[in-house]
């Protein structure tokens, strides 16, 4: 969302300003202190403190272990540490799923946390739950193709959307919108739907392996920095932070053992 002008806090109308003047928007996800103020520091328009901390942090093989506790720790850190990027955070699985007052229950934790918007995944089912959270004053990002949270229903992280799975996905989208979410993720769809489907609403899609042609993309930071040895084929390693790090540790180990760290420069007798 590059813009001459960066507005102190981004907010849901730069974002529509952005899809209208067809500024790409961006997105990374953050869990920490840490790193959310240099993804700031980037330009990042808006980070996610996405249910991925399961994979990511917490050392789970699913997001689905996840939970409120979890959020709200994340959610607090990155809004305690950041000032510009709009704060979206995941509601995770089990959370929103019974119905509104639920969801609505959940959202509040997370916005009392730090969060400026909650994410939740799927279409049609979930838009008693949207409109109560909308109506609450909660922004609302929808989450459609794959949605990690059902990776079990779905047979595993693979495209979604092809045939009639598509025409669900246009109509979700549409649903979504029409419930007030301000903002749509497609994850793992085909760039030619993705594409149409961001012609087609007035909202602002943000992509994950859906192409070129979405408002925006997203990314898992620690994907796209190279902290692991596989990512997947959509993702871009921007830089190999992994094997950096890992380097400099190693010379912190080999320095200590043969004695040169500390030096006469990181130390005093007196
Ligand atoms: O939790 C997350 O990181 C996400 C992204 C994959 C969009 O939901």
């Amino acid at each position: 969302m590059a813009s001459t002008h960066q507005p102190s806090r981004v907010r849901l109308h730069h974002l529509m300003q952005a899809k209208a003047e067809r500024r790409p928007i961006t997105m990374l996800t953050a869990y920490d202190a840490l790193t959310a103020p240099i993804f700031e520091a980037a330009g990042v328009d808006m980070l996610l403190v996405g249910d991925s901390i399961g994979n990511v942090m917490l050392g789970h093989d699913s997001t689905l272990t996840v939970s409120l506790d979890d959020m709200e720790r994340a959610v607090g850190a990155v809004a305690r540490s950041t000032k510009r990027p709009l704060i979206v955070a995941d509601l995770p699985f089990g959370t929103y799923e019974t119905g509104p007052f639920q969801a609505f229950e959940s959202a509040t934790r997370l916005m009392r946390a730090g969060a400026h918007a909650v994410k939740l995944e799927g279409g049609a089912e979930r838009i008693p739950a949207v409109e109560m959270l909308v109506d609450g004053g909660i922004p609302v990002m929808g989450h459609l193709g794959y949605t990690p949270q059902s990776e079990h229903a779905l047979g595993g992280p693979r495209l979604q959307g092809r045939g009639e799975q598509g025409e669900k996905l246009w109509a979700d989208a549409l649903a979504l919108q029409e419930a007030g979410a301000f903002a749509l993720v497609l994850e793992m769809v085909p760039a030619q739907l993705a594409k149409e489907v961001t012609r087609a609403v007035r909202i602002p899609t943000i992509g994950i392996g859906a192409g070129p042609r979405c408002d925006g993309q997203v990314l898992v930071w620690s994907d796209m920095a190279g902290m692991t040895e596989w990512t997947p084929s959509f993702v871009r390693r921007f830089a190999e932070l992994g094997a950096a790090l890992e380097g400099a540790a190693s010379e912190y180990v080999a320095a200590v053992r043969d004695g040169s760290f500390p030096g006469p420069d990181n130390y005093r007798v007196q």
